[in-house]
């Protein structure tokens, strides 16, 4: 297993449209071990294969508490079959826009159809935070951020904030 390095704000990665995982095999397996070891390195809740720059269609979670057993779930091609009218309000982040916070509204419960680690369809019925988490790891496979869920004008604050740190982060060049 190993940490990748993960793709931060504004990188245009993030904005791709991810596709679906063709077979369940030892690589994809070996991609999600290293996807949850980057998360719990980081640490994270949940991340998505686009967050380490790998386009394919798989997320993985973990909303056990620091003194719990770990409890990783992976999902693969995960889709939203039905959401509930009732919304739920979460403060979100994400490891690609590190220290940002906002509220976000989204459907309080969904059923998410899915493969499993052994390439096996599966359902899960969701709420509450696990709901949450998995509709934003889900955005990601769709180019979407849960920027895209605030105002407009506090999103244009963070990518511009983001734009410059990137702009900083660059080596100063010699002139003359
Ligand atoms: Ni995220």
């Amino acid at each position: 297993m190993s940490i990748k390095p993960l793709i931060i704000l504004p990188d245009p990665v993030l904005r791709q449209v991810s596709r679906p995982v063709e077979r369940v095999d030892d690589e994809v397996r070996k991609l999600a071990d290293d996807m949850l070891e980057t998360m719990y390195d980081a640490p994270g809740i949940g991340l998505a294969a686009i967050q380490v720059g790998v386009p394919l269609r798989m997320l993985v979670i973990d909303l056990s508490k620091e003194d719990e057993p770990k409890a990783p779930q992976l999902f693969i091609n995960p889709e939203i079959v039905s959401s509930s009218e009732a919304r739920g309000v979460y403060e979100e982040g994400c490891l690609s826009i590190p220290d940002y916070y906002a509220e976000v509204e989204r459907p309080a419960e969904v059923v998410v159809s899915y493969v499993d680690r052994e390439g096996k369809k599966r359902e899960a019925r969701a709420e509450g935070l696990l709901a949450t988490c998995l509709q934003h790891e889900i955005d990601h496979l769709d180019g979407v951020l849960f920027i895209d869920h605030i105002s407009r004008l506090k999103r244009d604050m963070v990518v511009r904030k983001f734009k410059k740190l990137a702009k900083d982060r660059q080596p100063a060049r010699m002139v003359g």
